[in-house]
């Protein structure tokens, strides 16, 4: 039976990064590859930047990986159109609540970080970022005329108990097979829904993860601890709108916010198959699109998350991080991660020196 993966490129730097994507999955073959429009690049072609089909597609196969959506092209559009939307939609039905978001620094990176090199050489973080619920979803929302001719916007933060645990858990299940410690980040002293999130995440720790050891932290503060000391971190486990912040945030430390992959995750079926959508942590880049000059590893990398976690192919996921690694090591970089001295090389050079490495490691 072979493994099926729907290909959304979407807008901006999306293709060019997920050309280099594509080039990977059929060099590994066994993969029944669709591909298919989302975002600005669908709306432009069907005027809705998620069709029903290609959301019933993504509900059908193995797997999704998606390049980014948006630019200022599709920016006034009513937010129903908006290109965000139609990743919003993928995200809420397919049920796709825990997002993983390593950072990770590769040590030929470590100096390409605006930190200093010793606080982030060997980091590696995982932020678990809850992401159907919360402020991105919550009712009520709008924006609404006043009787005294003011407007008023409206978004609602709003978490239950299930969407707290369910996520909490994720959290706690990847601590266990990394060092066993968990950070759980909310605003517990201002809203109550961070207060709910901090009495949950503590009642599921005592009843079920007496091993992992788990700590609170108010969002701020982590924001500030995050550039201050981030090796203080393991798992980090947060809301919506929080783990938006912080994932940017924990992208610098790596380089690059073109170095930061993702997995989305669904609920675990009878034999144990999740729903999920790999999509590098960055946007669609206007500033950058259409130049040759992305940095395709995040969505390279984003690909090797894919083939660790739906198909378990671990083995040529550990390859392509390697000859990721290989790549840097080789000072082959993209213009956001180039150090002083060295010339940097464009998206396709970025993907030709990823498929070169990983021959020469399979020995071909
Ligand atoms: P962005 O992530 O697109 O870009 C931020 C900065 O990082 C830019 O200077 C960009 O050039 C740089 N950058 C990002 N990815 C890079 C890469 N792979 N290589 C080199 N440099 C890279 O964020 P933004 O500018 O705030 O948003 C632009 C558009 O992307 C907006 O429409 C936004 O809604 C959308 N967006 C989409 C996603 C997604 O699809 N998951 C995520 C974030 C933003
Ligand atoms: C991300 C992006 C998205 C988000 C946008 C494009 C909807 O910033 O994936 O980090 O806010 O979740
Ligand atoms: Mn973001």
């Amino acid at each position: 039976m072979s493994s099926t993966v729907l290909i959304l490129p979407g807008d901006g730097i999306g293709p060019e990064v997920m050309a280099q994507v594509r080039r990977l999955l059929d060099h590994l073959g066994g993969f029944d590859v669709r591909e298919d429009l989302v975002g600005g690049a669908a709306y432009d072609a069907h005027g809705t930047p998620l069709t029903d089909e290609t959301m019933a597609e993504a509900m059908a196969v193995d797997a999704v990986l998606l390049g980014a959506v948006g630019g200022p092209k599709w920016d006034t559009l009513p937010f129903a159109d908006k290109p965000e939307r139609g990743l919003l939609r993928l995200r809420k039905d397919m049920a796709l609540f825990a997002n993983l978001r390593p950072a990770l620094v590769f040590d030929a990176l470590a100096e390409a970080s605006t930190l200093k090199t010793d606080l982030v050489r060997g980091l590696d973080i995982m932020i678990v970022r809850e992401l159907t619920g919360g402020v991105y979803f919550g009712d009520p929302r709008g924006i609404e005329d006043l009787p005294n001719g003011e407007r008023r916007g409206i978004n609602t933060q709003v978490y239950t108990t299930h969407e707290i645990v369910r996520v909490a858990r994720v959290a706690f299940d990847l601590a266990r097979k990394r060092d066993s410690r968990v950070c759980s980040v909310e605003k517990a002293n201002v809203m109550e829904s961070g207060l709910l999130w901090r009495e949950e995440v503590q009642a599921l720790g005592d009843a079920e993860y007496n091993d992992v050891a788990l700590s609170h932290m108010y969002a701020d503060n982590c924001a500030m601890q995050l550039v201050r000391n981030p090796k203080q971190f393991d798992v980090i486990v947060t809301d919506n709108l929080f783990g938006d912040l912080l994932s940017d945030c924990a992208a610098m430390l790596t380089g690059s916010l073109g170095m930061l992959p993702s997995a989305s995750l669904g609920a675990a079926d009878a034999a144990g198959r999740r729903k999920a959508l790999y999509e590098p942590v960055h946007g669609s880049a206007p500033d950058i699109a259409g130049q040759d000059k992305a940095n395709p590893m995040a969505c390279i990398l984003s690909l090797s998350m894919m083939l660790r976690y739906s198909f378990d192919r671990g083995a040529e996921a550990d390859l392509i991080e390697a000859a990721c690694q290989d790549v840097l090591n080789a000072g082959i970089r993209t213009g956001d991660i180039v150090a002083p001295g060295m010339t940097p090389v464009g998206t396709r050079a970025m993907g030709d020196a990823v498929l070169a490495a990983m021959d020469a490691r399979s020995g071909g």
